[in-house]
This record gives C-alpha cells, structure tokens and sequence, in this order.
C-alpha cells in the first residue's frame, strides 16, 4: 500500500516568518504544503494571493497542493500552474462546468482536484470520479483554521472510497478541517490517503515532531 500524506497547511504558520515556517516544513517528515487561496466572496474570509504563492513557491522543495475557494475559479487556472502549483483544486460547489475545469487544469499539467463542503453528498461525483486525481473532503465548513472537526466525515470517507473502488478510479482522498492525532488514524482507516493539518502542527511547541508523529501514525 502506498504511504499516506502529511500536507500542513500554511494558512496557520506564522507570516511573518513564512520562509521560517516553509523550511520547517521542508526538513520536516511532510510531504505537501497545503495552501488555502480564499476570495472573501465562496468563502467569509479572505486569506491570501498571488504574490504570497510566488514567495511560498521559491522555498519550497515539496509538493504544493493548492486549495482554491474562490467562485469562477477558471479565470485562474493558468495563473496557478505558473506560480508552481502541483496539485490544483476546485470547489464543487464554485463550478457550473466541472468537468470542463478539470480538463483545464490537467491542460496546464497539474493535477485536478475538487473539494466538497460538508452539506455536499459523495453522489456528485459518480459521473466525474474517473477524471479527478484527488477528492478533498472538507470535515469544517472552509473559511477558517482552527475549527472542531466534523464527525460526519468518516461516513463520506468510506462512500468516496465505495465509489473510487466501484468506478476503478485512481483518485486520492484527502481530508482538510480539523485533523489531529485524534482522529488521523480513523481517517486513514476509512480509505483516507492525504491528511491536512493546519493550526495542528503550526500551534504545537514542536512542530517537526508534531509532523513525525502524524505521518507515523497515518502510517501505522
Ligand atoms: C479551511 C482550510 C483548511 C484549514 C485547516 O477553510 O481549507 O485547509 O487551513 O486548518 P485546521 O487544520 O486548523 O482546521
Ligand atoms: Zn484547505
């Protein structure tokens, strides 16, 4: 079986020590950054942009897994494959042409994900699984770090892998809102392969060890 994911996200390091905090990451045993771009409109809050991402980008030596929740995210599509993106994905809720989006994004040789918010069943995708390279379950309502996970998630984890096995699809599951050390096994047990973890890692005292013990225990 493959290794299961670490993607920390950056939307809970410290920004004003952010090549700090990307180099911990590096050292670290993470294997993606995880980054929040927010528009104030999909969501309530607004996080950050294009030229945080540039900066993200030139120290960062690991995958980066970019998290639009942004309407109309087909207007950016190019612009995020040029400021390094590997992993592009889109809200299921923010796109009238989904499967459109999704061969846009796969034209600018990223991956193709899409998130689903918690109100959003797994059913939507049956027609479209076979044509995305990752499904991120959200467990909070996107907006914010630092909320209480939803317990609901492990249900969609297991229908999603239902799915994922019953269309022979190749698609990740990663699950982004609320992950801690508390719940990461489960998650990994329901059929997750990737694990965001925001205010998690950032806020604890040792965040290379903090890292070390989540991937060993997705892992275990
Ligand atoms: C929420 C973001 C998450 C967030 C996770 O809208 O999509 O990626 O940063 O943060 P924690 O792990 O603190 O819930
Ligand atoms: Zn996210």
């Amino acid at each position: 079986m493959s290794s299961k994911l670490i993607a920390p996200s950056v939307l809970a390091a410290d920004f004003a020590n952010l090549q700090r905090d990307i180099e911990m990451v590096n050292a670290s045993h993470a294997d993606w950054f995880h980054i929040d771009i927010m528009d104030g409109v999909f969501v309530p809050n607004i996080s950050f942009g294009m030229p945080v991402l540039q900066a993200i980008s030139k120290h960062a030596t690991k995958t980066i897994d970019v998290h639009l929740m942004i309407v109309d995210p087909d207007r950016y599509i190019k612009t995020f494959a040029e400021l390094g993106s590997d992993v592009l994905t889109v809200h299921y809720e923010a796109c009238t042409h989904l499967h459109r989006t999704l061969q846009a994004i796969k034209a600018e040789g990223m991956k193709a994900g899409v998130a689903l918010n918690p109100h959003t069943n797994i059913n939507v995708l049956e027609d479209t699984i076979n044509d995305i390279d990752l499904v991120c379950i959200m467990s909070v309502n996107p907006g914010f770090g630092g909320q209480s996970f939803i317990e609901n998630t492990y249900d969609k984890v297991k229908q999603l892998k239902d799915l994922i096995t019953r269309k022979g699809a190749a698609t990740k599951i990663e699950i982004d809102g609320g992950v801690t050390n508390k719940n990461a096994k489960l998650l990994i047990d329901a059929g997750a392969d990737v694990l965001v973890a925001g205010s998690y890692v950032f806020k604890s005292n040792d965040q290379i060890e903090t890292i070390k013990d989540l991937k060993a225990l997705a892992n275990s």
